[in-house]
């Protein structure tokens, strides 16, 4: 099974059949504590009003973000899921350069490919301009990088912005996962660097891919245009009024931090200690790992055991070796090493 994104639950029920209980899903690193309650009630009051059109522009919601990250709210561009912000962010690239990581999320190419810009992969981890960058190109980073778990420091991205004349587009779609959260973000210094935009996604750390909810902070000029030129209801009614109650579930995000925290550690200290296994140092809620067998092979067996892992042949720059698994609950990931464990030694010698 090759697919651009992990969690791919039709193709495994196609695949394997829908296991008792359900997947335990490693493919997707989404928050395994699952939506807050109040977003899920706020979606479920939503529903009643699905016989109007959503506010137009999310604008609630995006006022909420403003404040949330004390920037004005014509700042802030919303979206269904960071992927559309993406797109729409890209279209300005039309006509220029993109510099992309590799390895690096699969949205980006094609992002880029699709607004007709020239694709420039870099190092996932570099931080010195790339040369060929101009007035008009883009570079994108990840922080913390998808799938390899590097971080980057503030320091280090705006020191970038600074000595490029392209437009950095920092994707922290899982910054508030990372032990530092905010405080390793670069949103608050858009308003002061004309070449800065920042995406985010509440579908990570929120745990709602399925409603689709992102947004960017980015330049004044650049949110006017881009929405002056997209479709207005994009965020329906469900995802506007669950994403404005998650933001507001202090509790949930307190829970989330420390769950993150301790089930990273668990899970790459467990991951290093299987024979073979090389860990990269997960700064997320996601570990990268070099598998001494063929990442599909050990998806060929856990699947059918109701587990999905990510193989990482799509990603450029990684091997049929490579695999990225989610950090999940205490039990889960317990059961995952149990599971590599077992496979391992079925094919010790
Ligand atoms: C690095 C990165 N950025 C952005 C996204 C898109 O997130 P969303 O679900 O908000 O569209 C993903 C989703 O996997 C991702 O991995």
């Amino acid at each position: 099974m090759m697919t651009l994104h992990g969690g791919d639950l039709a193709v495994a029920r196609a695949r394997w059949g829908e296991p008792p209980g359900g997947f335990c899903d490693f493919s997707a690193n989404i928050n395994p504590l699952g939506p807050p309650a109040g977003a899920v009630a706020a979606a479920q009051a939503a529903l009643a009003g699905i016989a109007h059109y959503p506010e137009p522009f999310a604008r609630r919601l995006r006022a909420a973000l403003a404040r949330r990250h004390q920037v004005d709210e014509s700042m802030v561009l919303v979206g269904n899921g960071a992927a559309e912000v993406l797109y729409l962010l890209l279209r300005l690239a039309s006509g220029f350069r993109v510099a992309l990581p590799e390895p690096g999320f699969a949205e980006y190419a094609r992002a880029a490919r699709a607004a007709g810009a020239e694709l420039l992969p870099v190092a996932h981890d570099r931080t010195d301009p790339p040369p060929q960058l101009r007035r008009g190109d883009w570079w994108i980073i990840c922080n913390p990088h998808n799938p390899t778990g590097h971080l980057f420091t503030p320091e280090q991205l705006l020191r970038a912005a600074e000595r490029t004349e392209a437009t950095l587009l920092i994707d922290e779609a899982f910054i508030d996962l990372t032990a530092a959260g905010e405080a390793g973000s670069v949103i608050a210094r858009v308003p002061h660097r004309c070449n800065l935009v920042v995406v985010r996604s509440l579908t990570k750390f929120f745990a709602l891919p399925g409603l689709r909810v992102g947004y960017a902070v980015a330049p004044r000029w650049m949110v006017a245009e881009l929405d002056a030129a997209r479709d207005p209801w994009s965020v329906n009614s469900l995802a506007q009024a669950a994403a404005l109650a998650a933001l507001s579930d202090e509790a949930y995000a307190a829970r989330t931090r420390h769950w993150v925290a301790v089930e990273r550690a668990y899970l790459a200290e467990q991951l290093a200690s299987l024979p073979g296994f090389i860990v990269y140092p997960p700064s997320a809620n996601f570990v990268l790992v070099r598998a001494p067998l063929p990442a599909h092979e050990i998806q060929r067996r856990l699947g059918p055991r109701g587990v999905l892992i990510r193989d990482c042949r799509s990603f450029a720059g990684l091997t049929e070796h490579h695999m990225r698994l989610a950090v999940r609950t205490r039990p889960e990931n317990r059961r995952l090493i149990a599971l590599l464990r077992s496979i391992l030694e079925e094919e010790a010698p």
